[in-house]
């Protein structure tokens, strides 16, 4: 498919406005439905899945410390909009009923209201998932303001979902920060980015099988997935018009697989203010910004120096990240387009202020215990190969268990060829150190012999994150404290096709008066 570039307007997303209450608090009825939307000027009509009627789905916007409660409603047809694969979890050969549940990605919730991938349900609200979940959502939304995002989680088609298009924007206000005078209104907006390819009939193209084919691997597994079309907001390669003056944008990058080192044609730098877990301490200036899957950049650009120009945030990362296919610089290589009109509807007196926020570290002397946890590809009998998390599959038995309150640092030990985004729910982490590492060595002795000096993280990752890249032939550090709930949760890569294939494990919250007894037992 060639469709031409910056043909349609980049659209708005809108919030939802919560209709009713519930125990006091705003109440929202999410509807996941299929429906056709128009994706670009010359494409016809593609069947998608939304909230809403909307895809992406719409913005939910709430306060710091607003409690909410959502009930995620699946109103999705019979039969899935792509292949559906049937050799991997969940899935029911004879009864291919569409499978989800709704997590809120870097949201601090309980496990009842986290999405767990085993609480799924179908339509009619039957819970057929074989875990515990509830009906009704609880998000009390009390952590750091920042932008999250809410996509399907469900077992072993995490991918399919959200790639139909079940995903959307979160975003939790903090009040205090209008004190700090940042573009808003009209002049702030997510720009949620995703790649997809097209059948000619405008319909969702996905493989059946990794292509080309891979020999020995199964041909039901998609090892990874690049599509060769960048949408934003919904909009295949969109334009926006902007006034000369500065824009705030909480880019998220929701797409299955591909990484995005974005850039702007104009070779003016963003300024980074923000990631995962809301504002740095001191805005970034930097020409260039990496996101793998489910990252996000929080930036401010200033177009008034450009006036008349038309910019373009382009992309460069290869795929798979890092020793990939270069980019068609024709294709993904392209976002979307700026617009830069002449006038000023009314003067700039937005600022970006030197002290945005304060960040608390953490310290590796109060953790209780570190954790060594390779990421590595295995093949099973069949000869699939699999992606796992500390050798471990999703269904084998719980070996994390962090006591509640207790600081752990997680080693990740990437063993892989590529860099795999690591997410851990509920808490946010903060970076470490990447080392380099002998590979070979460990795999014959178990043994870590690095092979170079400890990087502290990019500037732009010292803050609080929920995902983090973690580099082939690197050990990533990380250190989190497990609060302020108790219970089950998954950790997982965030690249969808690793996540439904095995690449992701629980861990579970415990007590310590309850690890106590297990003790001494
Ligand atoms: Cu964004 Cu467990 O997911
Ligand atoms: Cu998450
Ligand atoms: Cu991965």
């Amino acid at each position: 498919m060639n469709l031409s570039k910056f043909e349609d307007k980049l659209p708005i997303i809108k919030n939802l406005k919560p209709k009713e209450k519930l125990d006091g608090v705003p109440y929202y009825k999410i509807r996941m439905q299929q429906f056709k939307q128009k994706l670009h000027r010359d494409l016809p009509e593609t069947t998608v899945w939304g909230f809403e009627g909307k895809y992406p789905g719409p913005i939910i916007e709430v306060r710091r410390n607003e409690w909410i409660k959502v009930k995620w409603i699946n109103d999705l047809p019979e039969k899935h909009l792509l292949p559906v694969d049937t050799t991997i979890h969940g899935a029911e050969p004879n009864k291919p009923r569409v499978r989800t549940v709704i997590h809120l990605h870097g949201g601090v919730v309980r496990p009842e209201s986290d999405g767990y991938p085993d609480a799924w349900f179908t339509k009619g609200y039957k819970i057929v998932g074989p875990y515990f979940t509830r009906k009704i959502y609880d998000y009390p939304n009390r952590q750091r303001g920042t932008t999250l995002w809410y996509h399907a989680h469900a077992i072993g088609i995490t991918r399919l979902n959200v790639y139909a298009g079940l995903a959307g924007p979160y975003i939790i206000r903090d009040p205090l920060e209008k004190y700090l005078n940042l573009p808003e209104g009209q002049y702030e907006m997510p720009l949620l980015i995703q790649d997809r390819s097209f059948n000619d009939d405008g319909s969702l193209y996905y493989p059946t099988g990794p292509q080309p084919p891979v020999p020995n691997v199964c041909p039901s597994i998609v090892p990874d997935f690049f599509g060769d079309t960048i949408l934003v907001n919904g909009k295949v390669w969109p334009y926006l018009e902007v006034e000369p003056r500065k824009y705030r944008f909480r880019i998220i990058n929701g797409s299955n697989s591909r990484f995005y080192r974005i850039r702007l044609s104009s070779g003016q730098p963003f300024y980074q203010i923000g990631n995962d877990g809301g504002l740095l301490e001191t805005p970034i200036i930097a020409k260039q910004i990496l996101l793998a899957p489910a990252e996000r950049a929080d930036v401010i650009i200033d177009f008034s120096n450009f006036r008349g120009h038309n910019i373009i945030i382009t992309n460069d990362a290869p795929s798979p990240y890092p020793r990939g296919n270069p980019v068609d610089s024709t294709n993904e290589g392209q976002i979307m387009q700026f617009r830069v009109s002449l006038l000023l509807s009314q003067y700039d007196f937005s600022t970006i202020p030197y002290r945005l926020s304060s960040i608390m570290p953490l310290f590796e002397k109060d953790a209780r215990l570190t954790r060594n946890l390779t990421l590595v590809r295995e093949t099973d009998k069949y000869g699939r190969a699999f992606l796992l998390l500390d050798g471990k599959r999703w269904d084998d038995p719980i070996t994390i268990k962090p006591l509640l309150g207790s600081i752990e640092v997680w080693s990740l030990i990437n063993l892989a060829n590529s860099t795999h985004p690591i997410h851990i729910h509920l808490v946010n982490f903060q970076i470490l150190d990447r080392q380099p590492f002998d590979v070979e060595h460990y795999k014959k002795t178990k043994k870590i012999l690095t092979t170079g000096t400890a990087v502290l993280p990019e500037l732009n990752e010292r803050g609080w994150k929920d995902t983090v890249r973690a580099n082939p032939g690197e050990i990533t550090r990380i250190i989190m404290k497990f609060t302020p709930y108790v219970g089950l949760y998954p950790w997982h890569c965030h690249i969808l096709e690793h996540e439904d294939h095995e690449m992701m494990r629980p861990f579970e919250i415990v007590n310590q008066t309850f690890d106590y007894f297990q003790r001494i037992n």
